[in-house]
């Protein structure tokens, strides 16, 4: 059977447009946070590569005014007054001093790190794929850093070479490691999402 042709406003794109959400991408963190117990009212979350802010969008209205989120992207995010518990800021992971600038807003420990960071496409497909790899690995060397043990992660990363031995480093870390690929996600696209559950 031929694959549809590329909708670039497809029915996740119009339905986000309905629900008020600033990108297509927040049905895939609804999806795995319906399908996992990663955070709760009152929890604390770090999103990394948070622009424009559509996970921001339901991780904020999931954990309530006694929780806390905290973006960080490349590109600035615009505000969200609805959600005054959500803090952005810009920042690159790839930066030395990344760890110190997080903590001048936020120490943690957080009860949920994810990452939906994503490189610029060179069109390289082994440039990409290591580029995507750093990401993964950044977000995964974060996530150890600063959860406590029983906490969770979900960190977007592209089905290529190194995949397998990314999800084994994700088993040094967590007690459980599953994989999954959000009904939202493009049919085209490579990507997987890693759910790290209970950080040992
Ligand atoms: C697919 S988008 C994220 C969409 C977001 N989850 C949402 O729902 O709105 C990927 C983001 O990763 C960010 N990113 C890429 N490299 C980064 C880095 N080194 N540090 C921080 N953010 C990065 C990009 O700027 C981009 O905004």
């Amino acid at each position: 059977m031929a694959s549809k042709p590329y909708d670039p406003r497809d029915f996740y794109f119009r339905q986000a447009h309905k629900d008020g959400l600033r990108a297509r991408s927040a049905y895939k963190i609804e999806e795995i946070l319906d399908k996992n117990r990663l955070l709760s009212a009152g929890s604390k979350v770090l999103d990394l590569g948070a622009a424009p802010g559509g996970w921001l969008q339901i991780m904020g209205r999931r954990v309530g005014p006694k929780g806390r989120v905290v973006g960080v992207d490349l590109v600035p995010i615009r505000p969200l007054p609805e959600l005054p518990w959500v803090t952005t800021a810009v920042m690159d992971i790839r930066a030395e001093d990344f760890p110190e600038a997080l903590a001048r807003i936020e120490k943690g420990p957080f009860d949920l790190v994810t990452s939906d960071m994503a490189p610029k496409t060179s069109g390289i497909k082994a440039q990409d794929e290591a580029r995507s790899l750093q990401l993964s690995d950044l977000a995964l060397e974060t996530a150890a850093r600063l959860l406590p043990k029983g906490a969770g992660f979900v960190c977007k990363v592209f089905m290529g070479g190194d995949f397998q031995s990314y999800i084994r480093r994700c088993g040094d870390v967590f007690s459980t490691v599953k994989i999954l690929r959000p009904k939202a996600s493009r049919e085209r696209s490579f990507e997987h999402y890693v759910i790290g559950l209970n950080r040992k």
